[in-house]
């Protein structure tokens, strides 16, 4: 079993909107999700970072001078801030949300099974970007978004929480994005809250709620 028995620390990676972060601070804030939001990154100026700091939780930039690209150098100086904020491989959590880098797996293999991602389609369609525009020109009946874990390959880990939307005949890219996000909304949170539970069981691909 993984999972905290005790207070899940949690940093939250950002690089935008920041409206799946902030779902998930008033979640915190609610106590459904019972998590200390211990800090916010961000590679670039993002509206994220100040609402972030509306529910008083810290934010730092990290900036990557808008240089993409999987980047162990750079992904060190998120690990120094981590560290720096105690959130370590036994009591942390790291959720991807709306961040829009790729770890480099030196990264994700110390933090194994404790980085989250939301991703805005039913993995494995429609992985990368742009997926509800790649569901929309699929021409598929049913779309969604999936909360995994992050392993070493894009948005290839561990399924935990799917939610499913159907497309409309008439929907444009964004009626179905804000479809798909309000799903978001409620899936990331649910995931988080069974991790801090301790009721995620993750046995290879498979992810089991207890
Ligand atoms: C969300 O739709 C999220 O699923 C997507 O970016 C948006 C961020 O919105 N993430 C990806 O596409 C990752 N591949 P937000 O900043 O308002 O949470």
């Amino acid at each position: 079993m993984i999972g905290a028995l005790y207070m899940l620390n949690l940093a939250i990676l950002v690089s935008g909107r920041g409206s799946n972060m902030e779902a998930i601070l008033k979640n915190i804030r609610k106590g459904y999700i019972k998590a200390e939001a211990k800090v916010v990154i961000s590679n670039r100026e993002a509206r994220a970072l100040s609402i972030a700091k509306e529910y008083g939780v810290d934010t730092i930039l990290v900036d990557d001078k808008g240089k993409k690209g999987v980047d162990w150098e750079y992904d060190k100086k998120i690990l120094e801030v981590l560290e720096r904020y105690g959130i370590n491989n036994t009591n942390g959590l790291i959720c991807l949300a709306g961040y829009m880098r790729i770890l480099s797996p030196e990264f994700v293999r110390i933090y194994k099974n404790r980085i989250m991602n939301i991703h805005p389609s039913l993995l494995p369609a429609f992985a990368g970007l742009h997926a509800q525009k790649q569901a929309l020109e699929y021409g598929v009946k049913v779309t969604g978004c999936t909360v995994h874990f992050v392993d070493e390959n894009l948005d290839s880990g561990p399924i935990i929480i799917q939610r499913s939307v159907e497309v409309k005949d008439d929907d444009t890219i964004e009626m179905l994005s804000n479809r798909i996000l309000a799903e978001e909304h409620i899936a990331y949170s649910e995931a988080i809250k069974l991790f801090a539970e301790g009721r995620l069981d993750v046995r290879g691909r498979r992810v089991f709620i207890l």
